[in-house]
């Protein structure tokens, strides 16, 4: 049998972490061969609603899952992680501002990226899913220096699978015949989803998203705006933010991370720019990326027309300002 896999999740008595933890012991995240022990952190406040948690992953009997480690240490919870997914982190709340949201999860991420950096295990694979995810993901990597930056990612997967959603709607299609969107920059409303470079398996072939969906202007318009105000459109529907599906994207990104991704296709992770496609480096921004043998790369030589060039500036430049301000709670 494999040796288990350690698995840190941070938040793990929110929402996302409540749907999580159980995609994890099914073998959801790695596979239904590879069993894994879960390292599972929250606040103080949650600690009785987080032994809760552990108590429910005893009562499910997983057969996958070979321990539970329940804390509100945050050394403790970082002990010998291979993967560490980072849900944990300070919500918005009314009437506060930007600036003192931002404030909160750099201290977060600056305190949990040092425990990672000191406890976890070598190689150690980072998703930031918290919001701001892309900014938290450059605080943690900021504060973690002997974490190749290559091991850090922030989550953009659920944008990218909502747009694959909206085409497969539009069209009729099974969701699983549609690849190779992409989501461009930050994990916001400025992120530019991308169906230039879309396809659609049909019976006669492989199509363009383009010639399928003759509606440009509905490409060019409803499309991208439906899928940048989709997280706001399920929190006015269930008066909670989406978890089921950013618990599922998360097991995604991992699994084609570490599995690798399907031939022919590609995948959205926010990453540490190396300044491909023009985007200024040292900033986390979402790529349309491969992965195999545990490693992404970020697909290169795809045609940027006037239109893609603009909006993928625009979500650029919102990252700028806000590493700006993260600097800015630094000090
Ligand atoms: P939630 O509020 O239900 O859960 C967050 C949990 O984190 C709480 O249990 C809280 O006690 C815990 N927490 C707070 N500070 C912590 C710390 N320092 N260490 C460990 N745990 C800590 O929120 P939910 O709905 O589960 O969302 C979690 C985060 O994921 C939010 O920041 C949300 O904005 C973000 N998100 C990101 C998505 C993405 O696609 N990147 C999609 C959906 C949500």
């Amino acid at each position: 049998a494999e040796k288990p896999v350690r698995i840190l999740v941070t938040g793990a008595a929110g929402q996302i972490g409540y749907a999580i933890v159980p995609m994890i012991a099914k073998g959801i995240m790695l596979g239904p061969d590879q069993p894994v022990i879960l390292h599972l952190l929250d606040i103080e406040p949650a600690a009785e609603s987080l032994n809760g948690v552990k108590m429910e992953l005893i009562d499910a009997a997983f057969p996958l899952l070979k321990g539970v480690v329940a804390t509100t240490d945050v050394v403790e919870a970082c002990e010998d992680v291979n993967i560490a997914v980072m849900i944990g982190g300070f919500p918005r709340k009314e009437g506060m501002e930007r600036k003192d949201v931002m404030s909160k999860n750099v201290s977060i991420y600056k305190a949990q990226a040092s425990a990672l950096e000191e406890h976890a295990a070598a190689g150690c694979k980072v998703l930031v899913v918290a919001n701001p995810a892309n900014t938290n993901a450059l605080i943690l990597k900021e504060f973690a220096p002997s974490i190749p930056e290559k091991n850090i990612t922030c989550l953009t997967r659920l944008d990218h699978n909502r747009a694959l959603g909206q085409i497969s709607e539009r069209l009729n299609a099974h969701v699983s015949n549609v690849k190779n969107v992409i989501i461009w920059g930050n994990h916001s409303s400025t992120q530019y989803p991308d169906i230039n470079h879309a396809t659609v398996t049909t019976s006669s072939g492989e199509k363009p998203v383009r010639e399928l969906v003759s509606d440009d202007h509905w490409l060019n318009t409803e499309f991208i705006t439906t899928v940048q105000q989709r997280g706001a459109a399920i929190i006015r529907a269930r008066k909670l933010s989406s978890a089921l599906s950013a618990a599922s994207a998360a097991c995604d990104h991992i699994r084609d991370w570490v599995l690798g991704t399907p031939k022919g296709t590609w995948v959205s992770m926010g990453v540490y720019s190396d300044g491909s496609y023009g985007i200024q480096p040292g900033l986390f921004y979402s790529f349309p990326v491969r992965c195999e043998k545990g490693q992404w790369s970020i697909v290169q030589g795809l045609k940027i027309d006037e239109f893609s060039r603009a909006k993928m500036d625009a979500t650029a430049k919102e990252l700028i300002e806000e590493k700006s301000l993260a600097y800015s709670c630094l000090n």
